[in-house]
């Protein structure tokens, strides 16, 4: 048995493109329609009710393209809106308990930060589930709020001093406290990943939200039967709700080498 529906990813903008990615290399038999809301972006400086109403239509769209399975590669979504997939006709994945679990299965000493978003902070997400698994960890947060507009902006060379001090600014008190693993709880960070070695040092273990949501969605898939039979090359289709003049930039920052020049098409989310 295999569904060769396509996989639906969506995120608040492009950041769930490093998601994408993760599936494209794990998986490429399948077929992707990502939406990406980049009219509305962010979703992480917004209020809870607001990130839930966006995140149903953005779900909506994707069911519209008939998918076999959706997943919210946003760690705010992720954080704050996952019940809004409780009324989905297909199966969900989001991005936080999948790194937790990478995350405890990691550390040695207990100690976990989490760099996120504001809204994924303020929700208590990844610590709540983290101390269910491992009640004696001690979690230190940051909200990086300012990294998103730093991706954005393409400030991601390894020596890119605005980067390098903003990074050292909000891991300081993590690594005062001596993590031992750092889980990169927005979509958008794993672009940092080399700055932020540069910064913690190599024997912290940074986990990447897409690697361990790639696997669990080859696991879903493989125990549903639903994995692609690959008879046919992958197709994959880009969709978002604005098209800015850093487009392309971004894209390339966050697809890197699964960039194919790909055509995104705009559409108004509202009106679906
Ligand atoms: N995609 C969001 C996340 O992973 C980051 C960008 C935003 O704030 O919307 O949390």
């Amino acid at each position: 048995m295999a569904d060769n529906r396509a996989i639906g990813v969506f995120d608040s903008g492009l950041g769930g493109l490093t998601v994408a990615r993760e599936i494209m290399k794990l998986l490429p038999n399948e077929n992707i329609v990502y939406f990406g809301d980049t009219g509305r972006v962010p979703y992480g400086t917004k209020g809870r009710e607001t990130i839930r109403k966006y995140a149903l239509q953005d779900e909506r769209f994707l069911l519209s393209h008939d998918v076999k399975m959706i997943v919210a590669a946003c760690g705010t979504v992720s954080s704050v809106a996952a019940d809004t997939a409780d009324v989905l006709p297909v199966p969900f994945v989001e991005v936080v308990s999948h790194s937790v679990r990478a995350a405890v299965a990691a550390t040695q000493n207990g100690k976990i930060g989490i760099l996120a978003t504001s809204a994924t902070i303020n929700s208590g997400a990844h610590k709540k589930q983290i101390l269910e698994r491992l009640p004696d960890a001690e979690v230190i947060e940051a909200a990086g709020t300012l990294l998103v507009p730093i991706v954005e902006e393409g400030w991601t060379a390894i020596d890119d001093s605005v980067a390098i001090e903003t990074l050292r600014r909000y891991l300081k008190p993590m690594m005062d406290a001596g993590i031992d693993t750092l889980i990169l709880g927005c979509t958008h960070f794993p672009v940092l990943s080399s700055i932020i070695r540069k910064v913690l040092g190599n024997s912290v273990t940074l986990i990447n939200m897409g690697e361990a949501t790639a696997k669990a969605i080859e696991q879903m898939l493989a125990l549903g039967n639903s994995l692609n039979d690959g008879v046919n090359a992958a197709e994959y289709k880009f969709y978002a709700s604005d098209k800015t003049k850093s487009f392309e930039k971004t894209v390339n920052i966050l697809l890197g080498d699964y960039n194919n020049d790909f055509e995104i098409e705009q559409v108004d989310i509202e009106k679906i």
